[in-house]
């Protein structure tokens, strides 16, 4: 069997990692050989944003980077299926494995099905039902052109038989960035907590100023979604309720996205928050740094799903800074220990004392065990 699997955009890495080590152990197991080759779209291309994580989860180079860059959507997307689609005439894989919901994962999947190649999609049928959401285009194109469906969660599976996808196409494996999670996990314990800012910190601090965060009572922010930091109407108030109130509680560890750094600077934002003495600014930060950020704040504050999903496992109370989650089963009402708080300072406030008040608490969804890469490779071998 042939497959290429393709990656654009940090979210996909932590997802593909765990996908490549499944398949070389099958290939060492099984004696038998699954070709794989690995494309990188180059979406993201930074050495903060694509090669660190590479060297951090372990992921060989890719065999391929079609160094796409940035762009409008339509610019990424369509200079993603015109250069994907030379690599699937070149190579003629019998499967294309796409990740998540990112612009590299709806381009790929559209020039792989036009070349008539199957098509898996690891994370398939999230749904956030927002379709002002660019990653929301993207999952409901890729859902429906492709065969192999492997949901994280049953919620996920339910969203696409009601979108008419045939059953046997679906196939609830469980999440694999907690492949990620677990497998790093041991690592990551051991990292020292001011030696992580002291490795990414923006703006130089005192080694007396980084011990303020040995204690696990902080709070870490990370924003990045266009909804919250391309308009400084929303952006403004957030960045208020972040400098002058949740630093009076205790010091916010905050990297920074370049999205929301180049957005702080164009709306005058940023001399108040690189001059807020108990904000710590970072550059984008490593995978293995962030989950050792996560595994000790007392609150997270964030729009990122991955982190919603992170923290559900590790039990830290998150606050979702948006008004819909395509991963509700990280929800409290569901088990978990996420709270959609939108942006609007006055919900967040009141969430935020709430979380607060709230001890960690893991949780585990089924399936979420470490073992969806194995269930997923043992899937494609079984459907061709
Ligand atoms: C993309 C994904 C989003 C994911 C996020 C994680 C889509 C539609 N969105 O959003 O789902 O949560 O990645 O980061 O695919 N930039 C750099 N260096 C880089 C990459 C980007 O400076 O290596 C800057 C560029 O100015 C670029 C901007 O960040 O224009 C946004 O990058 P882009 O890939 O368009 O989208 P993200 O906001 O990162």
């Amino acid at each position: 069997m042939k497959i290429v699997s393709v990656v654009g955009a940090r979210p996909n890495f932590m997802k593909i990692a765990p996908f490549i080590r499944a398949i070389d152990s099958y290939n060492h197991q099984q004696g038998e050989s699954i070709e794989h080759l690995l494309v990188h779209t180059g979406q993201h291309y930074d050495g903060e944003m694509s090669k660190a994580f590479f060297t951090d989860l372990g992921i060989r180079e890719a065999d391929i980077n079609l160094g796409i860059g940035s762009g409008s959507h339509a610019e990424q997307v369509g200079n993603t299926m015109i250069a994907f689609e030379s690599v699937i005439r070149e190579y003629r894989p019998d499967w294309v494995v796409v990740v998540g919901d990112v612009n590299a994962t709806c381009a790929c999947s559209i020039s792989a099905k036009k070349e008539c190649v199957k098509l898996a999609h690891i994370e398939a049928g999230l749904r956030s039902y927002d379709m002002a959401m660019p990653e929301e285009v993207n999952r409901k194109v890729t859902d429906c052109l492709s065969d192999l469906l492997f949901t994280p969660d049953r919620l996920s599976s339910e969203n696409l038989r009601k979108e008419g996808i045939a059953e046997d196409k679906i196939k609830f494996v469980g999440n694999i960035m907690i492949d990620t999670l677990e497998y790093e996990r041991p690592k990551v314990e051991k990292l020292d907590l001011p030696d992580v800012l002291a490795r990414n910190l923006v703006v130089p601090r005192t080694s007396d100023d980084l011990l303020m965060i040995t204690n696990s009572d902080f709070a870490v922010v990370t924003l990045h979604r266009p909804s919250n930091v391309d308009d400084p109407h929303c952006l403004t108030p957030l960045i208020e309720f972040i400098t002058n109130e949740v630093t009076r509680d205790m010091p916010v560890v905050w990297p920074i996205h370049p999205r929301t750094r180049k957005q702080l600077e164009l709306f005058g934002l940023w001399a108040k928050v690189s001059r807020t003495q108990r904000l710590f600014l970072l550059r984008p930060i490593s995978y293995l740094d962030m989950l050792r950020l996560n595994m000790d704040a007392r609150v997270v504050l964030t729009d990122s799903g991955g982190l919603q999903e992170e923290c559900c496992v590790l039990g830290t109370p998150c606050l979702t800074m948006r008004w819909n989650t395509e991963r509700p089963i990280t929800l409290i009402e569901q088990g978990g220990v996420s709270v959609l708080v939108g942006n609007q300072v006055e919900r967040i406030r009141t969430e935020y004392h709430r979380a607060l008040a709230l001890p960690r608490s893991p949780a585990r969804p089924e399936l979420w065990d470490g073992c969806t890469a194995e269930r997923i490779v043992r899937e494609m071998v079984s459907a061709s």
